[in-house]
């Protein structure tokens, strides 16, 4: 690989992937921790935005990661994060404009600096989720692998299984899409991930699949595998670690940890970051967690 080959972190504006679902618990937090660490270790500058402050999972998830590498491991490497809260003006239109300003002021301050911004947004519909929504570079939507989640993308003829028409949520991302390209942005990539998959019930999981394959031509979006049901991103969480920090010296990682580890694998290979930002600069060796 020649010099040619690597980015240049600060050359041209991030690249914004923001993880939106209206639904809640869906894993977009888990996810977003995931996607951002995982960049981060191929040397990608990144920065996180937390547009769920009310909840503020992703804020605490990165908080204990603070906290464990104070008090363990010195080394392990942690995004920029913002948390940006809702505007407590009571005037609408003055409301909007604060939330605005708010988004506007933390995506300048991260674009300059940073190869990849990571934002993750509540699972209920609101202005600055709607806002997060519009600035996406790509948009991950994780979904819980069952027919009652995908009923996020469209409703679904309960006798038939024909897809009837789009949810509000796939026209809001349509919306949020046109508005970006009215900005003069490029169209998001939009991907859905299929989430908590199970190893049982594989009836459901054709049905759903099926389903959601229709979907994806219909309303343009990429559909990746995703992640199985596994109790290790709950297990994380409290010591801000991913699967990517984890090292086969510290005691080996299971079958399942290896398996879940890949899963995250491939979902970075379908961001492509390397086709985005070329090829970043690999870390310095950093002590193993
Ligand atoms: N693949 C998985 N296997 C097992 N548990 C998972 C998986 N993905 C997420 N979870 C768990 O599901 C719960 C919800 O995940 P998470 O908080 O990431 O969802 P969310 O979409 O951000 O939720 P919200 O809409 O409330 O913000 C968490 O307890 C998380 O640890
Ligand atoms: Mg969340």
């Amino acid at each position: 690989m020649t010099n040619k080959d690597y980015n240049q972190a600060t050359e041209q504006p991030a690249h914004v992937i923001v993880f939106g679902n209206e639904k809640g618990g869906s894993g977009k937090s888990t996810t977003a921790m995931h996607v951002a660490i995982a960049l981060i270790r191929l040397g990608y500058k990144v920065g996180t935005i937390d547009l769920d402050a009310r909840q503020g999972t992703l804020t605490r998830y990165m908080q204990n990661r603070w906290n464990f590498i104070e008090k363990h491991r010195q080394g392990i490497p942690s995004p920029t994060h913002m948390a940006i809260p809702q505007s407590s003006n009571e005037d609408s239109a003055r409301k909007k404009e604060e939330e605005r300003n708010f988004i506007d002021m933390a995506l300048n301050e991260l674009k300059i600096q940073c190869d990849f911004i990571v934002i993750d947004t509540p699972g209920t519909d609101n202005y600055l989720s709607r806002l997060g929504h519009s600035y996406a570079d790509t948009l991950i939507t994780p979904l819980n692998d069952s027919l009652i989640d995908i009923d996020v993308l469209a409703r679904i003829n309960a006798e038939t299984y024909e897809i009837e028409k789009p949810s509000v949520y796939t026209i809001m991302v349509d919306e949020q899409n046109a508005e970006k390209v009215t900005r003069g942005g490029e169209p998001m990539h939009w991907i859905v991930l299929r989430n908590r998959l199970s190893h049982l019930n594989a009836r459901n999981k054709e049905d759903v699949g099926t389903l959601l394959n229709k979907m994806s031509k219909m309303f343009g979006f990429e559909l990746v595998p995703g992640f199985g049901e596994r109790v290790i991103f709950r297990e994380l969480f409290l010591k801000g670690l991913t699967l990517l920090d984890l090292k086969e010296e510290d005691g080996g990682l299971t079958v399942s940890q290896l398996a879940a580890r890949q899963e995250v694998r491939q979902l970075i290979c379908t961001i492509a970051p390397e086709k985005i930002r070329g090829y970043a600069r690999p870390p310095m060796e950093r002590k193993a967690v």
